[in-house]
């Protein structure tokens, strides 16, 4: 009889966004009257730039012409997309990206899942601790992670990387060393950064054992600090160990078109295997890539003034980050990220559970965050407020969290 895959089996329920769905509907229901402010989940509430909404209009119009009407998509997607990211993202920075090691997508969520098929499965990998899901949820699917241990809330065959405040929220090098490191910088949830220097001692480290980094950089808009790089192939040697990952979400509110890509550079080899044609081979063979019309509006987001409407909305959402840090921390709370990043961590009082003070903080100011545990074990004591909402709830949420 056909058996279904075992490794889907020993995931873990997505507890932690039902979980605060089902708390929430019921804070609601038992209290109706009460304007519940939902500073949870990473989404952003802008619309899309008037760049973006001009290039999809025209496109969808091109769609509707014999002349113009566009099929199947090239396998990496548009060149004049590429072309655009390599110029803008890359060339821009001094990093060496050709446009053929650019591969677009439907966004970074698909890539930094699927990424992982190229290696072999036994391959050890190595998260943060706490960490965006996904990258250990599509390791449990592939079958690399082990078993679940329940008493430490980790799997048995990941190495995790525990980033705390005795750390500043940045890992340090495991000593036992894995074949594949997931970064993320700016980090979600903790809204941390490395110095290209600390990245640097990445990239080394991975060069030296034989390692890939998989460079998760959705956040790299809302870097504002000068030392904290823009990408990993700012650093020496990281065309030889990296794979960066970026998404249109964050930075021009794509979360609901979809568009993102992932860099291979075809001087990273391992086992006499260039990894860019494994993963061309895998994006022609499963992938029929992000729709016309969306790399067109993605082209736009490359313009001068594509460049300057994002970098206001961006500066929006900062300009949130900053009333809830300051907000925050007068409030006597201790306060991270937010400076480099759409994400502030905040260590809950008074050593309540991530969990107590979300209850603690629905009931008493009707705000909602996230549980930091529910990101990892090393995020218990933590939780994560975002800075995506709406200027007014935001200012409203931080005022009713020091009146509390
Ligand atoms: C770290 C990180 N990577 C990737 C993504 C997914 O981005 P996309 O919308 O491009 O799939 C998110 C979304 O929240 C994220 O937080």
């Amino acid at each position: 009889m056909l058996e279904v895959n075992q490794d889907y089996l020993k995931l873990r329920g997505s507890y932690l966004f039902s979980e605060i769905g089902k708390r929430v509907n019921a804070y609601a229901k038992a209290n109706p009257d009460k304007k519940i402010i939902r500073l949870g989940i990473g989404d952003v509430t802008k619309p899309l730039p008037p760049v973006v909404i001009d290039a999809l209009h025209k496109a969808v119009d091109e769609m509707a012409s014999e002349e113009t009407f566009r099929g199947y998509a090239p396998d990496l997607g548009y060149e004049f997309l590429r072309n655009a990211i390599s110029d803008v993202d890359y060339k821009r920075l001094g990093c060496d990206i050709a446009p053929d090691e650019i591969f677009v997508s439907d966004g970074a969520k698909c890539d930094c899942g699927n990424i992982q098929e190229i290696f072999s499965k036994d391959a050890k990998i190595a998260v943060c601790d706490p960490v965006y899901p996904v990258y250990v949820d599509t390791n449990v699917m592939a079958g690399r992670a082990g078993v679940f241990d329940e008493a430490k809330g980790m799997w048995d065959n990941i190495i995790y990387m525990p980033c705390t405040k005795d750390n500043n929220f940045a890992p340090e090098l495991p000593s036992e060393v894995p074949d594949v490191i997931y970064l993320c910088f700016p980090n979600n949830p903790t809204g941390s950064t490395i110095t290209k220097d600390m990245l640097q001692v990445w990239v080394d480290y991975a060069n030296k054992n034989g390692s890939v980094i998989l460079y998760d950089a959705a956040y790299e808009a809302y870097i504002s600090e000068s030392d904290v790089p823009h990408s990993i192939y700012e650093c020496e040697g990281a065309r030889e160990c990296a794979i960066e990952l970026k998404s249109f979400s964050k930075n021009a509110g794509f979360t609901g078109l979809r568009l993102g890509y992932t860099v291979i550079p075809k001087s990273l080899v391992r086992g006499g295997t260039m990894l860019h044609s494994l993963w061309a081979r895998r994006h022609g063979t499963k992938y029929n890539g992000a729709p016309y019309i969306v790399q067109r509006a993605g082209e736009a987001v490359y313009s001068a003034e594509g460049q300057k409407q994002i970098k206001e909305t961006v500066g929006y959402y900062m300009n949130n980050a900053k009333v809830i840090l300051s907000g925050l921390k007068d409030a006597g709370f201790e306060v991270s990220g937010g400076v480099n990043a759409p994400y502030i961590w905040l260590k809950t009082p008074d050593k309540m559970t991530s969990w107590d003070f979300f209850d603690h903080l629905l009931n008493n100011a009707n705000v909602v965050g996230t549980p930091g545990v529910g990101f990892g074990a090393s995020g218990e004591g933590y939780f994560r407020l975002t800075a995506f909402g709406k200027y007014d709830a935001t200012l409203e949420a931080i005022e009713r969290i020091r009146r509390m």
